[in-house]
Order: structure tokens, then C-alpha cells, then sequence
């Protein structure tokens, strides 16, 4: 079934948060919008995962606001981000019912579940696992059922936290080519990636992450020809080792 989505824009302004008496983000800005796929990379504990979980409305920033606004600057619901975590929340219930469980919550149509369910899991290829208790799923699977839950939404941006850590490269190459459909339709997304030949890949701009702070912000072009800093470079070099 096609469902046209409404895509927003989603901006981080003067984003800090406070962790232990320690700064674990700093003073981010950052607009997640229609303009191509934005990756987020940086080492770990570089506050990746708390920018995100600020932007999706988990954790409350100490400073600065989040906005979420269509393209007439009118305010949109946080339902409407859609968010895969690091380590999605998987239920004590089966793939269908995980994802029903997901559509009721944002009151999407009684009549319209089964089919955007259907037509999710079969994206992922994983339609013949939906009376399958979704505990028992090998963890790339929960990683694709968790992607396909989160899409059959409909979200007007989507934010996922490495979402291909623990695929096979098949797995991961179908993630990617839905991504890939999905931003250039429009969809705003934040992607979390470690994986430097991926961020290739996928990504338009890059914002990279040292200790809660943003330290580049740049076209994927430049971020590899002219990063904006040293650290950047030297973050870089790791990959030709
Ligand atoms: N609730 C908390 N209490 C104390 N410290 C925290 C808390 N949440 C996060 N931190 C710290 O904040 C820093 C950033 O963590 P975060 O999970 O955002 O990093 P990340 O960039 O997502 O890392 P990774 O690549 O390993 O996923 C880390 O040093 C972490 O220990
Ligand atoms: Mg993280």
C-alpha cells in the first residue's frame, strides 16, 4: 500500500547534555531535513547516541531546544519521528504483534495495520517470520524487523542508530538500498554508522562527533577531500591502516 508521508524538519539548537557532572554533548546544532541522507559518525562515547535520543524526544536536553516543523514552519507531533535505536526495544510477543503494538501507539487505523505490517516485514524479507515470537530472532533479524517497524509508520524523518551493526552483507545491502529509496524520495534521515565505506555510500553530509561535540559538519565530498579539522583527519587516517 502507498501512504504519502509528510516529511519534516527536525533541528538541534545549542544541544548540551549533562551526565555525571560531565559535558556528554555540547553545544550541537544540527538540521536533519529533505536535502539527502545525513550521517553521523565519531568515535565511541563521542555522544552520538545522546544527540539522538535528544532529537527523538527520549532524553530531555539541559540546554538548548529541538524543533520538528513542515515545510510551512508549522509545529509537527514528535509521533512522527521515527526512531531505530542502537538496541531496539523488542517485546515479549511475536514480529506482528511488536509492530501492531508500535502502529496503535502512534493510532494508526485499525484497518489499515495489516498491510502496512505485511508490506513492512515483506521489505525486510522477513514476512514468513511474522507469527514467530520476535525474541527468538537471530539479532539481525530483530535489526530488520526493528527498521521495518519503525518504517511501516510512515515517519516524516527518521533517525537509526547503527542499524546495520549486526547485518551479513546481504542484509545490510537491503537496508541500504531501502535507505537509499527512502531519502531520495525525500525522507530525512540521521544515520549512525561506523562503517566509513557505507557512510560512502549513503550519505550527502556528514557530521562528525568528539566528545559531545560537533567538530565538522560538510558535504561528503569535502568531509573526505578537506575536512574541516584536524581531529577529523586524523580520525580518518584509522580507516587506511
Ligand atoms: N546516563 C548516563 N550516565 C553517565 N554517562 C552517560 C550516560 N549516558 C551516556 N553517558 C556517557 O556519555 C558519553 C556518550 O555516550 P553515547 O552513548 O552518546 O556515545 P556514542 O557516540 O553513541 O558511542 P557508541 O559509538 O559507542 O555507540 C559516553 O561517555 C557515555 O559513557
Ligand atoms: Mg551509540
Amino acid at each position: 500500500m502507498s501512504i504519502k508521508p509528510t516529511y519534516l524538519t527536525l533541528k538541534g539548537e545549542g544541544l548540551g547534555l549533562k551526565r555525571d557532572s560531565r559535558m556528554v554533548v555540547s553545544n550541537a546544532d544540527i538540521t536533519v531535513s529533505s536535502t539527502g541522507l545525513t550521517g553521523l559518525i565519531g568515535a565511541n562515547g563521542s555522544g552520538k547516541t545522546s544527540l539522538i535520543s535528544m532529537l527523538a524526544g527520549l532524553t530531555v536536553p539541559d540546554y538548548g531546544v529541538v524543533s520538528l516543523t513542515d515545510h510551512a514552519g508549522r509545529v509537527a507531533s514528535r509521533k512522527q519521528i521515527g526512531l531505530m535505536m542502537q538496541k531496539p526495544v523488542i517485546m515479549r510477543r511475536s514480529v506482528y504483534r511488536n509492530c501492531e503494538y508500535v502502529l496503535s501507539a502512534l493510532n494508526i487505523p485499525l484497518s489499515e495495520r495489516a498491510d502496512r505490517i505485511m508490506a513492512g516485514l515483506a521489505l525486510m524479507e522477513l514476512e514468513h517470520y511474522a507469527q514467530q515470537d520476535a525474541r527468538t530472532l537471530s539479532s539481525g533479524e530483530q535489526q530488520r524487523m526493528a527498521l521495518a517497524r519503525v518504517l511501516m509508520a510512515s515517519p516524516g524523518v527518521l533517525l537509526c542508530d547503527e542499524a546495520t551493526s549486526n547485518l551479513d552483507p546481504k542484509s545490510t545491502q537491503m537496508i541500504e538500498a531501502v535507505i537509499m529509496d527512502k531519502a531520495a524520495a525525500g525522507m530525512p534521515v540521521l544515520w549512525v554508522t561506523h562503517n566509513l565505506a557505507q557512510l560512502r555510500r549513503l550519505a550527502r553530509q556528514v557530521v562528525f562527533m568528539q566528545k559531545g561535540e560537533i567538530l565538522a559538519n560538510q558535504n561528503l565530498d569535502d568531509f573526505f577531500h578537506t575536512p574541516a579539522c584536524s581531529d577529523v583527519a586524523e580520525y580518518l587516517a584509522y580507516e587506511r591502516i
